[in-house]
C-alpha cells in the first residue's frame, strides 16, 4: 500500500495549518515538519509521497512525479463560456443534459466533466461524484468548494457538486433502480493520448483500471435515460459492453451510450 505524509508549503501561518489539520483529519496520514526540506529529499528519506499543503491548494506528489497533482477547474472554464455563448458541449449533447436533471458521475478526477454537466443541469439539478482514489477524492472535492475561480457561473457549477470516496460499483449497488438520469463513465485510458497540462499528472495519481461486467450493469440499473462511457476510440469497451459508439472527427476519445 502507498504510504503518504503530510507536510506545508514553506514557513506554515495559521491559514496553513487549519488546513493541514483538516488534511490529517479526512486522511488520516501523518505529518511531517517541512524543516526548509525539498519535497524529492522528504519523499527519498521517508520513502513516501506527500501531500504538501499550502495557503491556497493542496499538492500531491506521487513518488514517480516531479509535477505535483493539484485542483484545477482545467478545460471546464472555457467549455463553460462555450455554453454561455450558445454554443454546445459534446458531453453535454451525449449526455442530453437538461435543466433538473441529476448526473452521477462515476469517476470524478479533476471534476472538469462533473462541472460542465453541472452548469448544464443548473440549480435544480443534481451532481455527484464518485472518486475511488482517497487522495484525488479529498484534493478535488476541496477544490470544488474553496478555489475561487473568475466567474460566477463556474463557481456555482463547482460548488453545487457532492463528491463521494468510494468504488463507483460499491457505490452503484447502494442506489435504488432508476435513481440517476444519467449515469457517466470516464475511467482512465489505456492508451497514453495528449492532454491538457493540469490532467496529465492525474493519470500518475489516479486508479488506472477498465470497466467491468458488474459496473455497467450496476450503471445499466441505476440509470433512467442514458449510460454514457468516454474511452479512446479504439477502446474495446465500446463493442464489449454494447454502448453505441459516436464517431468524432479529429478526436482520440469518443463517447459511447446505452440508452434505457
Ligand atoms: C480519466 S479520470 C476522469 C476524469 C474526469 N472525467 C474529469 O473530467 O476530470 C478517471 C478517474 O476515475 C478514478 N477511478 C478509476 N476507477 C474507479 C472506480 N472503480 N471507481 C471510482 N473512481 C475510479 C480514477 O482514480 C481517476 O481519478
Amino acid at each position: 500500500m502507498k504510504r503518504v505524509l503530510i507536510t506545508t508549503s514553506g514557513r506554515p501561518d495559521e491559514v496553513t495549518e487549519t488546513r493541514a489539520f483538516a488534511a490529517e483529519q479526512a486522511l488520516g496520514y501523518a505529518r511531517i515538519p517541512r524543516n526548509k526540506r525539498s519535497v524529492k529529499n522528504l519523499m527519498a528519506t521517508n520513502s513516501s509521497d506527500l501531500l504538501v499543503v499550502g495557503k491556497e491548494r493542496y499538492e500531491l506528489y506521487r513518488q514517480t512525479m516531479s509535477e505535483p497533482f493539484f485542483f484545477h477547474p482545467d478545460t471546464a472554464a472555457f467549455r463553460l463560456k462555450r455554453l454561455l455563448k450558445g454554443e454546445t458541449d459534446p458531453l453535454v449533447e451525449m449526455c442530453q443534459l437538461e435543466p433538473g436533471n441529476s448526473f452521477l458521475d462515476c469517476t470524478l478526477g479533476l471534476a472538469t466533466d462533473c462541472i460542465v454537466a453541472s452548469f448544464a443541469v443548473g440549480a435544480t439539478g443534481i451532481v455527484k461524484g464518485i472518486e475511488v482514489d482517497p487522495d484525488v477524492a479529498f484534493i478535488t472535492a476541496t477544490g470544488l468548494t474553496q478555489f475561487q475561480p473568475k466567474f460566477q457561473e463556474l463557481k456555482e457549477a463547482m460548488r453545487r457538486i457532492s463528491v463521494v470516496q468510494d468504488s463507483a460499483s460499491v457505490f452503484l449497488k447502494g442506489q435504488p433502480d432508476h435513481s440517476w438520469d444519467v449515469v457517466y463513465l470516464d475511467p482512465m485510458f489505456s492508451q497514453t493520448i495528449s492532454e491538457s497540462i493540469s490532467f496529465a499528472p492525474l493519470r500518475h495519481v489516479g486508479v488506472h483500471g477498465s470497466l467491468t461486467e458488474e459496473w455497467v450493469s450496476e450503471a445499466r440499473r441505476v440509470a433512467r435515460k442514458r449510460v454514457v462511457v468516454k474511452a479512446h476510440f479504439n477502446d474495446p469497451v465500446f463493442e464489449q459492453f454494447g454502448f453505441t459508439q459516436i464517431i468524432r472527427h479529429n478526436t482520440k476519445f469518443h463517447f459511447g451510450f446505452i440508452e434505457k
